[in-house]
């Protein structure tokens, strides 16, 4: 079941840099949000502090609260690599792993998550690959590596492998940066049909793909170089885009930016 994303006074840091300062914002069930903003504002930063990668990166540290329904993800007694389970990730490149068949790199978090039953394998397997739009590019050549495949279609591989174990949203980061018009298309039909199972939070450049995907829009910036990354609004994709409350949107969404 998708979840609500609550997210209360979240300051993110490497060592004694703050990346991100005071973020609050939330995130409704079932719903596509973009994230829009200069280089370096901390759009991947308050990503992965959305599903515990962030505190992975040596001096990674993160202040606040992240809601996800109703159990705090930073709480005592959380294990990181469940909320990594529940919260999943796809990432600007295709990284399928490459000396994996097609078939294991959708499989191999459900044996991580101890599904060994080859009969229930096989099904999730295809599910997740139709569900990512790629079961018919593929079915005859299951065990082949993830790695012969094109960029659009090793992205989509990268997308069931993340929906294959169930998880209850799914981040992604600039996952259109590295692909075609073509394969960017398919993506984006993708997470209209994927928005309705999972909570999506989309990472990206793209001011059309953010209004053609998203229903809610964020935008982030730096007050100045050097300075945290900071939540300037958060509101409905057609509002961010037509008529925005904080000038500084305006600016960056038509292009006067900097
Ligand atoms: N591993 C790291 N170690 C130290 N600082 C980092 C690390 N990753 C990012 N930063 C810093 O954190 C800040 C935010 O970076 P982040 O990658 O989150 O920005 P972004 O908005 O995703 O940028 P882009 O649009 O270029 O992907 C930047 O100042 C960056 O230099
Ligand atoms: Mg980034």
């Amino acid at each position: 079941m998708a979840k609500r994303i609550d997210v209360s006074g979240l300051s993110a840091y490497y060592g004694s840099h703050k990346a991100i300062d005071d973020i609050s914002m939330t995130v409704e069930p079932g719903s596509v949000t973009a994230f829009i903003g200069p280089s370096g504002c901390g759009k991947s930063t308050f990503l992965r502090t959305l599903n515990r990668m962030h505190e992975v990166t040596p001096g990674g540290r993160v202040e606040g609260k992240v809601m996800l329904d109703d159990e705090n993800l930073y709480g005592s007694g959380v294990d990181p690599v469940t909320v990594r389970r529940t919260v999943g990730m796809v990432f600007q490149r295709p990284n399928p792993f490459p000396t994996m068949s097609i078939y294991d790199n959708v499989a191999a978090g459900l044996r991580l998550n101890g599904i060994r039953r080859k009969g229930e394998l096989d099904t999730i397997v295809e599910k997740s690959l139709k569900g990512a739009n790629l079961w018919n590019e593929v079915k005859d050549r299951l065990n082949k590596p993830g790695s012969g495949l094109s960029g659009g279609q090793q992205q989509r591989l990268c997308i069931a492998r993340a929906i294959a174990v169930e998880p209850e949203v799914l981040l992604m980061d600039e996952p259109c940066s590295a692909l075609d018009p073509i394969s960017t298309l398919a993506i984006e039909d993708l997470i209209g049909e994927l928005k309705e199972r999972f909570t999506i939070v989309i990472v990206t450049h793209n001011m059309q793909q953010a209004a053609r995907v998203s229903e809610r829009t964020a935008f982030f910036n730096l007050a100045a170089v050097g300075q945290p990354g900071k939540l300037i609004e958060i509101d409905d994709t057609e509002r961010i885009f037509a008529n925005p409350s904080v000038q500084a949107t305006e600016d960056y969404i038509s292009g006067r930016f900097g």
